[in-house]
């Protein structure tokens, strides 16, 4: 981990409240892994206060820059889609623990919900540079909020909207018991988006008999174990902190 001043290369609207945000990473800094996170001050003063925890959605080691998709949410979130090419941010990182690879002969079924995007959309870049087998399906709410609009169906990744105004109707959850019977031990599974999607995609993996790693995106505070602030219920009982323990799980470990 390093705390550094990055330097905005870019920062693009994608969807409705989407954005994607590319800085500089310090060549001293270890290079970020998918599922790993960085924390940033989002403005000069004190308000907010508290450093945003963020996942990695790309990393090009060529041009020596890291990337993210974020939503606008809140006050901080809103700051950082104000920012401008040229800025400088705050950074430390990388922190937690990333995605691990598959098993040697495994495929990958990838999922992702909402603001869950940008970690997995690394993973299946990385993965697919080690010519890994990956399948990916993303689910938001409606066709407005997909980020990076056509690319992402391009890519080949099922979209599912709620509503049903592009693609998959219904949740990625609703699609995945779709091709249920389709998958099997040799698949991992690997899912970032809101709890209920982590909690279906862990149940789906119990069926299947696949492994199933989870990223939750605890609130947080510290950012590096000091606190607590983000603890999660353990399977075995007492909590574990998904800022250094997580926020990648395998998705046994944990109390659904
Ligand atoms: C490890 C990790 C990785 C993350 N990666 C991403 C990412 O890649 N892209 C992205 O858009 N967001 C990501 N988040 C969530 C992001 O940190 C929050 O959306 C952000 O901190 C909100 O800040 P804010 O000041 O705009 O919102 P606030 O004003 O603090 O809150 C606005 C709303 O957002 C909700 N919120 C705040 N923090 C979180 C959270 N951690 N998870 C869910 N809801 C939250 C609040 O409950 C509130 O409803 C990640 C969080 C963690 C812990
Ligand atoms: S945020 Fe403080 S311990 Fe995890």
């Amino acid at each position: 981990m390093k705390q550094f001043s990055a330097t905005i290369r870019g920062n693009y609207p994608l969807s409705t409240g989407f954005f994607e945000l590319e800085f500089t990473w310090d060549k001293a800094a270890p290079l970020p892994e998918p599922g790993r996170f960085f924390t940033v001050r989002v403005s000069d003063n004190t308000i907010p206060l508290l450093r945003r925890p963020f996942a990695f959605s790309a990393f090009d080691g060529n041009e020596g820059t890291a990337s993210m998709i974020f939503q606008k949410r809140g006050h901080g979130t809103g700051l950082l889609s104000a920012k401008h090419k040229g800025d400088t941010l705050d950074i430390i990182g990388p922190l937690g623990q990333p995605f691990p690879m598959p098993d040697k002969g495994k495929k990958a079924l990838l999922v992702a919900g909402g603001i869950g995007l940008g970690p997995i959309a690394f993973l299946a870049q990385t993965l697919r540079k080690e010519k890994i087998p990956v399948s990916m399906v993303f689910g938001c709410r409606t066709a407005s909020l997909i980020p990076s609009g056509d690319s992402l169906a391009a890519s080949g990744t099922v979209i599912c909207t709620d509503d049903g105004s592009r693609g998959f109707k219904g949740t990625a959850g609703d699609y995945l018991k779709s091709i249920e019977r389709s998958v099997g031990s040799g698949t991992v599974v690997y899912a970032c988006g809101p709890q209920p999607m982590l909690k279906t995609c862990h149940e789906f993996a119990g069926r299947r008999g696949c492994a199933c790693f989870v990223s939750v995106e605890q609130i947080m505070a510290c950012g590096v174990g000091a606190c607590m602030g983000c603890a999660v219920k353990s399977a075995g009982g007492g909590y574990k902190r998904a800022c250094t323990e997580g926020p990648v799980f395998n998705s046994r470990e944990l109390q659904w």
